[in-house]
C-alpha cells in the first residue's frame, strides 16, 4: 500500500492493519473511519484535565452518536450530555445509567421533558418559560438552569452559543426571576451551566467563562454541581502545522481557578466539562473516491462521491479539513497542482476543499478527510437520495470493524405510507 499524500494518519498509523484501500473494497466509499485507541486517549485526558477530585466529564452525544463510539467512550468512564430524545435514547441503549446523562434543552417540548423525567435523567433549562414549563409538569423536582455568562468563542458565528447575540442561556440579570420560579414550584435548583460556544484554540474565553458563571454559584445556596461547557478546539490545519491548544495549561487554569474558589466559598461542589469535538474529532477519518477531473476555466475540479450529504462542516461554515491521497501504486511525480475538491450535489456550492495544493489525483485515487470525527455523520444527510456512509472502526487489537451499514435504497423507503 503506497500511502502517496499522508502525513496526520500515516504517523499516527491511524487505519492500524488495514488500509484505505481495503476499507473502500470491503466496505465501499464513501465511508467513515474511526480510530478506537485515539479515541480512548482523549477521553483519557479529558478526564484527567484537572486534580480537583469532584470533577467528570459528559461527552457531548451530538458530535458523534454512534453506539459502538458511545459503548467506548462509557467504558472509558465519562458521562454524556444529550439535546434530543433521540440522543437520550441512544445513550441509555449504550447502558449509561440515567444518572449519567444530562439533557441540555433547549426550547423543548414538554412532551420531552416528560420523556426524561420518566427516565429518571436530570434536565437543565435554558429560559424563564422552559423553567415555568418544567416546574408545571414536576413540581418539587430537581432542575439544572443554563446560564449565559456574557462570553462567547467558537471558530464561526453559527457556533458561538455565549455573549450578546445567541439564543442560548438565562442572562444573570434575571436572576430573581429565576429564583421566583423555582419557590412557585418548589424546584431544586441541584445544578448551573454554560456552554460559550464551539472551538476555541486559546485558554482565555473559557477561563473568563468559568469566572463569570462561578460568580453566578455564589447567588445559589444548595449546588450540587457547576457545568463549564465544552468547545475545547482542535487543530484543523495539521499540515500547515497549527499548534494544539494547550490542553494541560488550560488544565492548569482550571484546576487554579476551581480550588480558589472553593476555598473561597467553603463548597466542595462538583465540576463538569461537556468536550464534544475534542473528544471525537481527530479519531476519524472520512475516505471517498474520486470519480472525474476535469478543468472548468481557470479551476481544476477533483470530482469525488463527498458531496455535502457526506460532510457538510465545509459547506456550512467554510471550514477547513486537511486532505490526504491514497493509491495503490508509488507515485511517479511530485508535481504539485491547485484543485478544488468537490463532490457529486447538484449545487455549485458543493465544495469539499478550495484552491489546494496537492499531489497530482487521479481518477480511482482515494481521499482521506482529516478531522472529520466530529459533527461529520451526524450532520449527513439523505439530500438527493443519496446514502449516509458506513461507519467503520479499527479496534484496540488495530483490526476493522464495521459498527454502521451503509443505508440502503429501502431504508429511504421505509417511513412511507403511500
Ligand atoms: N455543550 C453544549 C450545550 C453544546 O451546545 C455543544 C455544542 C457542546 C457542549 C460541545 O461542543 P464542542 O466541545 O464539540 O465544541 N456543528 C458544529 C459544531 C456545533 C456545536 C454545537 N454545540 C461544527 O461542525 O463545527
Amino acid at each position: 500500500m503506497n500511502y502517496i499524500y499522508s502525513n496526520y494518519t500515516k504517523y499516527v498509523n491511524f487505519f492500524g492493519k488495514t488500509n484505505p484501500l481495503e476499507l473502500i473494497k470491503k466496505y465501499g466509499s464513501p465511508l467513515y473511519v474511526y480510530n478506537e485507541n485515539i479515541l480512548r486517549q482523549r477521553c483519557q485526558q479529558m478526564k484527567n484535565l484537572v486534580t480537583y477530585p469532584n470533577f467528570s466529564v459528559n461527552y457531548s452525544t451530538k458530535a458523534n452518536s454512534n453506539l459502538y463510539f458511545l459503548n467506548v467512550v462509557r467504558d472509558e468512564g465519562l458521562n454524556v450530555d444529550a439535546m434530543s430524545v433521540g440522543e437520550m435514547s441512544f445513550e441509555l441503549k449504550a447502558g449509561f445509567d440515567p444518572a449519567q446523562i444530562l439533557f441540555i434543552a433547549n426550547n423543548v417540548s414538554a412532551e420531552e421533558m416528560k420523556f426524561a423525567i420518566d427516565n429518571k435523567i436530570k434536565i437543565s433549562v435554558d429560559s424563564l418559560s422552559q423553567l415555568e414549563t418544567y416546574g408545571k409538569i414536576n413540581y418539587g423536582g430537581d432542575i439544572v438552569v443554563r446560564f449565559n455568562p456574557g462570553v462567547g468563542a467558537g471558530h464561526n458565528k453559527k457556533v458561538v452559543t455565549g455573549g450578546k447575540n445567541t439564543k442560548f442561556g438565562v442572562t444573570p440579570e434575571l436572576i430573581p426571576e429565576v429564583k421566583n420560579i423555582l419557590k412557585k414550584y418548589n424546584l431544586n435548583l441541584i445544578g448551573i451551566n454554560q456552554h460559550i460556544g464551539s472551538l476555541f484554540m486559546d485558554t482565555e474565553p473559557y477561563i473568563d467563562s468559568v469566572n463569570s458563571i462561578l460568580a453566578i454559584a455564589e447567588e445559589f445556596e444548595n449546588l450540587q454541581f457547576v457545568n463549564f461547557g465544552g468547545g475545547f478546539g482542535i487543530p484543523y490545519y495539521k499540515q500547515n502545522f497549527q499548534m494544539r491548544l494547550n490542553i494541560s495549561l488550560l488544565g492548569e487554569e482550571l484546576d487554579r481557578t476551581i480550588k480558589k474558589w472553593v476555598k473561597k466559598c467553603g463548597k466542595k461542589i462538583h465540576f463538569k466539562i461537556e468536550p464534544g469535538r475534542y473528544i471525537s474529532a481527530e479519531c476519524g477519518v472520512l475516505l471517498g473516491t474520486v470519480t472525474a477531473l476535469k478543468q472548468n476555466y481557470e479551476n481544476k475540479y477533483v470530482g469525488t462521491d463527498l458531496g455535502f450529504n457526506v460532510i457538510e462542516r465545509p459547506i456550512l461554515y467554510e471550514s477547513h479539513h486537511d486532505i490526504e491521497i491514497y493509491r495503490d501504486e508509488p507515485s511517479t511525480s511530485f508535481d504539485i497542482e491547485e484543485v478544488t475538491i468537490v463532490g457529486n450535489i447538484c449545487e455549485s456550492g458543493d465544495i469539499l476543499a478550495k484552491y489546494r495544493n496537492l499531489p497530482k489525483i487521479k481518477e480511482g485515487d482515494i481521499i482521506g478527510v482529516v478531522d472529520a470525527g466530529a459533527y461529520g455523520h451526524v450532520m449527513s444527510s439523505n439530500y438527493n437520495l443519496r446514502l449516509r456512509p458506513a461507519e467503520v472502526f479499527i479496534n484496540k487489537a488495530d483490526t476493522d470493524i464495521l459498527t454502521r451499514r451503509r443505508d440502503t435504497i429501502n431504508d429511504l423507503f421505509a417511513p412511507y405510507l403511500i
